[in-house]
């Protein structure tokens, strides 16, 4: 079993897919939610669905201020971000080297970055008016954006499409797609241990 915490900043739809999916499972067990804000919406998913929560302020996650403990004590092998907005410092990131995923949602590296996140990125696709976009699932490094690629996916754009319409047909493949990629690398990437 893969113990995976998922942090999260904002409504938590992405968390509650991923929930869902692994709900039963007999491989991967979501049992932490972290998040930097405590009116998170991804708060009171983890209330509802009983998953233990725990908030970190951002001093406290780029101090270590007991983040490193928390994981480890709830012996968490696996950090998935979803919509978590603040920089990965790079003590987490050395103790859970490509063991962090995130999932941006463009295809990167087009409109990846710093400030591109949320519906900046769709307005920036809409901008320029592309004919697609999607989403990109990557490891975290010390860069943004800037690990590894493990998916991408894409839609195609009508010209009607407004950043909201983008938003919203990007999502869908977030949805779907980001427990499949988690399944499927903790199932490739991790020793399994039953
Ligand atoms: C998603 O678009 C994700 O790609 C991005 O932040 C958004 C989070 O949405 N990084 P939600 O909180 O999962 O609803």
């Amino acid at each position: 079993m893969t113990n995976i915490a998922i942090w999260a900043s904002g409504t938590g739809s992405n968390a509650q897919a991923i929930i869902d999916y692994f709900r039963e499972n007999d491989h991967v067990n979501i049992a932490m939610i972290v998040s930097n804000r405590k009116q998170a919406g991804v708060i009171d998913k983890a209330v509802k669905e009983g998953i233990p929560y725990v908030y970190f302020s951002k001093n406290q996650i780029d101090t270590n201020d007991g983040v490193l403990d928390k994981l480890a004590s709830s012996k968490i092998e696996v950090i998935v971000l979803a919509g978590f907005l603040l920089k990965i410092p790079s003590y987490l990131i050395r103790a859970f080297t490509d063991r962090i995923l995130n999932i941006h949602p463009a295809l990167l590296p087009k409109y990846g970055g710093k400030g591109m996140y949320g519906s900046h990125v769709h307005q920036a696709v809409y901008d320029q008016k592309e004919t697609e976009s999607g989403i990109s699932i990557h490891l975290v490094n010390e860069h943004y954006d800037e690990g590894k690629i493990l998916f991408q996916a894409s839609t195609d754009l009508t010209p009607d499409d407004r950043p909201s319409d983008i938003g919203r047909k990007v999502l869908e493949l977030e949805h779907y797609y980001y427990p499949r990629v988690i399944e499927a690398f903790v199932e490739n990437a991790l020793p399994q241990a039953d």
